[in-house]
């Protein structure tokens, strides 16, 4: 049977809590969120959110394609084809300004940028099959252009930084960058205690003695996200911030479960020890590696280490090996898609990995190495982890004045919000990022940043308030409530911690 069979006959019965990354019995205690998972109950004031988001989530990130707004106009008096001397990926500009001749346009690409020249082509537009993203600079209007960029998802943070920074332009990403974060950019100032840090992606050179990195200028860029891994080969701390990951789930030292005897025999099995340090490079490799390692965690590691003993899984429980190993689902931690994480995906196992065949062939062993059978994962009982129950929460109608009234005015219960959404009714729930937490539904989102502070019930439906961003939709105003439609209210205190999420009719 193949090991892939194995996953999916037996990933149904496990239903995993998310409580912690762990998959194991003290998952219901580990968070500190415990009792924030009951509906609408106001969360617990201070100590850290609950998130548990471990394991794997990415996209923050605006992944919201432009909605509507005054589209720039398509076409004008030419175009300008050519290299862009940072990235060396191709780019173009469409000269859209009424000042634009013939003449100046031809000038302009002859120099497009310093030491640049461009082939102009008149009365063209730019088109790239592999269209990353577009700037539009429009100002002075009469000279406005717009560049468009091309390449691949490895270069979306330069084509943003381009675009913000050297061209002063608004960026609006598409193709392979369309479901990357909003922006690489870290928080503006420090972050409130105890609040959830959102991913963005950090760039920085190889560490002396390493080989370049794949991104521009040989950079390594990482995602600084429990789920997000760096190159492979690299260890995430070296490249990403453990501080942020450790704002997205609660941190705290746990010895070992149990640790191998100093004389098992698999220490003398070369075949199985190479095998078992590709899987420590791979873990490095991850944020997992800020909790569960020695070398990156604070005060000691989470239950396993992976630089505490090279037969390191010994350390987990049943229940953590099934998570890792994928027997359990553990998808509602969130998760990149590979493409976006250095080729790391968390989809067939809990551990991310470049290669899940191979990573899942070696846990299942161990998985029956200590005699563990198929029907023993199915036996790991379903954790009621906070973050799972937020997953299958079904809401039910607002109470009192909840919703939107007629004057826009959104409202909620007790407390102040990070994260307020208006959904279609029949959306999912809104999970952790990066690809839970933009619901296909969302009709609007307001972020308060990390530095902010949270907003009281009253916000104007589609206004963010000095302070606040809109995340949904990326651009403009969000589509009008339609009266007399049934809309999903999910107001967040911080990730995993919902304040109201109930169904109301729009006046
Ligand atoms: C911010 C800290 C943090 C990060 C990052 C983190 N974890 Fe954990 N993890 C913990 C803590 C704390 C526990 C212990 C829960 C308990 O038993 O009280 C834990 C427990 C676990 C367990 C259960 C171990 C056992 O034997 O019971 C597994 C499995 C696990 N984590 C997997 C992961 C994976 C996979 C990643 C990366 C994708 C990850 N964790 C990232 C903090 C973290």
């Amino acid at each position: 049977m193949n090991t892939r069979q194995i996953t999916l006959a037996w990933a149904p019965l496990v239903a995993l809590s998310l409580a912690a990354c762990g998959g194991d019995d003290n998952a219901n205690t580990a968070s500190p969120t415990g009792g924030a998972a009951s509906p609408d109950a106001a969360p617990p004031t201070g100590g850290v959110p609950a998130t548990t988001l471990p394991d794997a989530a990415p996209p923050a990130g605006g992944a919201a394609p432009p909605v509507g707004g005054a589209a720039p106009p398509a076409a004008g008096v030419g175009r300008c084809v050519y290299t862009n001397p940072f990235g060396q990926t191709p780019e173009c500009k469409d000269y859209l300004g009424a000042a634009w001749t013939l003449e100046t346009a031809t000038s302009d690409c002859a120099a497009v940028l310093p030491g640049t020249a461009g082939e102009f082509a008149a009365g063209e537009a730019c088109a790239f099959d592999n269209e990353i993203g577009r700037c539009e600079v429009a100002e002075p209007a009469e000279r406005a252009y717009r560049l468009v960029m091309a390449g691949a998802a490895g270069n979306c943070a330069l084509a943003r930084t381009g675009c913000e920074t050297f061209a002063r332009g608004v960026f609006t990403p598409s193709g392979a960058c369309a479901d990357t974060p909003p922006g690489p950019t870290p928080p503006s100032g420090p972050p409130q205690a105890g609040v959830f840090i959102q991913p963005y992606e950090s760039c920085s050179p190889p560490l002396e003695g390493e080989a370049p990195g794949t991104s521009a200028n040989g950079e390594v860029c990482t995602f600084n996200a429990i789920s997000a891994c760096t190159e492979p080969g690299r260890r995430f701390e070296d490249y990403a911030s453990c501080d942020v990951v450790l704002s997205q789930r609660p941190y705290y030292p746990v010895p070992p479960r149990a640790v191998a005897p100093a004389n098992d025999p698999r220490l003398n099995d070369p075949a199985y020890m190479a095998e078992m340090a590709w899987v420590t490079e791979q873990a490095g490799a991850c944020g997992c590696t800020c909790c569960h390692s020695q070398r990156a965690s604070k005060a000691g590691a989470s239950v396993w280490s992976i630089d505490e003993s090279p037969l390191w899984l010994d350390h987990l429980s049943n229940g953590g090996l099934a998570l890792l190993a994928g027997l359990a689902d553990s998808s509602v931690l969130g998760a990149y898609p590979a493409e976006q994480n250095h080729g790391f995906a968390r989809v067939d196992t809990g551990l991310p990995t470049t290669d899940p065949e191979r990573m899942q062939r070696f846990l299942l062993a161990e998985w029956m190495r200590r005699g563990l059978t198929p029907e023993d994962a199915a036996q790991i009982p379903p954790f009621g982890g906070p973050i799972y129950a937020q997953r299958v929460f079904e809401p039910e109608a607002c109470a009192g004045s909840q919703g939107v009234d007629a004057q826009g005015i959104v409202k909620w219960g007790n407390g102040a919000a990070r994260y307020v959404y208006i959904l279609a009714a029949g959306s999912e729930n809104p999970g952790v990022p990066p690809n839970l937490d933009l619901p296909e539904g969302t009709i609007w989102r307001l972020d308060v940043p990390s530095n902010g502070s949270a907003v009281a019930s009253g916000v104007r439906y589609g206004e963010a308030p000095v302070g606040t961003t809109q995340r949904f939709p990326a651009e403009g105003a969000p589509a009008a409530l339609v009266s007399g439609e049934t809309y999903y209210l999910y107001v967040l205190a911080d990730i995993g911690l919902p304040l109201t999420r109930c169904l109301f009719v729009a006046p």
